[in-house]
């Protein structure tokens, strides 16, 4: 019996004469009087390999009569095709369907919008944008793996099931086995040390308290896992579940952090464009014209570093006028941060040492006392992709902090603990997966560039 031979190998490396057996979906089946065309993919790459049919096929009949979306095991001879834009085809000389499709299958050949294609989910990933959105999702998840491990940073799994909100924005997801209809109260409130953890938990909204723990041990850090936020905006870049690149060094600060990311981030941009070209020129034609020539051209770029004191003044300079007041102290909406690096700047901008009162606790305070260390990464078309800061290794100064935020610091003695002994100056900064993947493929809707999305009122699948 052959082996069975992806698609991507046939196309790259197969060479004409030879006989395989391919598996996969027929994406389209053409009949014509003497021969029937069914492109089949098997999502080892965008293109389908052409398999002619021709009517000296055993089961001939069968097969002119099987629909879109059939599975199929087909065995026959590679041949130059002198079809125009393919090297190769195949000669078909036993074709198995594995599993037939009838004209139900929704994904027919023409174009679905995006919102309908969602309610699909389930096959959305059998069309040609979203196997190139989910292959590029997952060649960039490896190369995240690569840029770490080839600088020795140690990749730790921080949990998932949690009891500190890190932002403190107030969006944890609750983790509970009480019965929500006769949940055990004390004084009117409900009694958490009678849950399964004995203390109320929920879904966490970022490694990176448990990620400076290990920092301060292994020096150099990432997670990458994914993050929850019960964030009940209903915007295209905002997920429930999302997945988050957290690194932390220590012995660092802001300005090692900016160079950390500014490298990582080139880093993926070039490596979208040098290994996932395929799918990268299917973006670049069928969804973002110009995005090769915009990526490339930021995979080059030196990334400029702007204060939020002069991103406040050039905002109140700019010649529009925004929905969203623009006044030091105030924090920088969408439409800020995409004029500032799509108007002022023209390329990514860091914009460093925000007011503390917009940012988390556990930013550094500068030594004007009203800012602290904090960076954000800003993209054209995306806006924020990265946040990060240095951390308050000062102990009274973070206690202080924790008590003007209103968090109790006995919750986070542990944390606190990394400040009382071996402290370190240390930094690092959070990647929105789903952002990055956005800018690189020109999807405009984060629900388009995650396997199933999780946004207010949506969880299915
Ligand atoms: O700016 P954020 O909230 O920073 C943190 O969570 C820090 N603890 C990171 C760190 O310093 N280790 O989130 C980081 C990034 C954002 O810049 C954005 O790209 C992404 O995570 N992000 C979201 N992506 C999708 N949906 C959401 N609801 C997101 N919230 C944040
Ligand atoms: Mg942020």
């Amino acid at each position: 019996m052959t082996a069975r031979t992806k698609v991507k190998q046939a196309l790259e490396t197969g060479k004409a004469g030879s006989t395989i057996l391919v598996k996969g979906w027929a994406r389209t089946v053409r009949n014509s009087k003497e021969v029937t065309f069914i492109s089949l993919n098997d999502g080892s790459c965008l293109s389908g390999i052409q398999v002619v049919v021709e009517p000296d096929l055993a089961n001939y009949e069968v097969i002119t009569g099987i629909g879109t979306g059939s599975a199929l095991a087909v065995t026959g001879l590679l041949q130059e095709s002198p079809a125009a834009g393919q090297a190769l085809e195949l000669k078909a000389q036993q074709i198995e369907v594995v599993g037939g499709a009838d004209q139900e299958y929704p994904m027919q050949k023409k174009r679905h919008t995006f919102e309908y294609l969602r309610t699909i989910a389930h096959l959305r990933v059998r069309s040609n944008t979203f196997g190139a959105v989910f292959r590029v999702r997952s060649a960039l998840a490896q190369e995240v793996h690569r840029f770490f491990a080839e600088r020795g940073f140690l990749y730790v799994h921080t949990p998932i099931i949690t009891g500190n909100d890190c932002e403190g924005a107030g969006e944890l997801f609750r983790v509970t086995t009480l019965d929500l209809a006769h949940p055990p109260l004390v004084d009117g409130a409900i009694d958490f040390s009678r849950d399964f953890f004995a203390t109320a938990t929920g879904l966490t909204v970022s490694g990176q308290l448990e990620g400076e723990l290990f920092a301060q041990a292994f020096s150099d850090i990432y997670t990458f896992g994914p993050t929850f936020r019960a964030e009940n905006s209903n915007t295209a870049r905002h997920a429930a579940e999302f997945w988050m690149i957290e690194p932390e060094m220590a012995f660092a600060d802001l300005a090692d952090d900016a160079d950390l990311a500014e490298a990582f981030f080139k880093r993926l941009c070039r490596f979208a464009l040098d290994n996932c070209g395929e799918d990268m020129n299917f973006f670049n034609t069928q969804i973002d014209k110009g995005l090769i020539q915009r990526i490339e051209a930021v995979a080059q770029a030196s990334f400029a570093r702007m204060d939020y004191g002069e991103a406040i003044e050039r905002l109140k300079k700019a010649p529009v006028s925004f929905q969203f007041p623009v006044e030091w102290g105030l924090d920088l909406q969408s439409e800020h941060e995409r004029y500032l690096t799509e108007q002022v700047v023209g390329g990514p901008v860091f914009i460093i040492n925000y007011p503390k009162d917009i940012k988390a606790f556990y930013m550094r305070q500068n030594d004007d006392g009203k800012t602290v260390a904090a960076m954000d990464l800003l993209v054209p078309k995306v806006g924020e992709i990265i946040g990060g800061s240095q951390r308050e290794e000062r102990l009274e100064l973070l206690e202080q902090r924790m008590l003007e935020t209103g968090i109790a610091p006995e919750s986070l003695s542990w944390y606190l603990d990394t400040r009382r002994w071996g402290s370190t100056p240390h930094a690092g900064f959070g990647l929105g997966f789903e952002r990055l993947i956005m800018y690189l493929t020109g999807m405009e809707n984060i629900r388009d560039v995650i396997p199933f999305p999780r946004t207010p009122r949506h969880a299915e699948f």
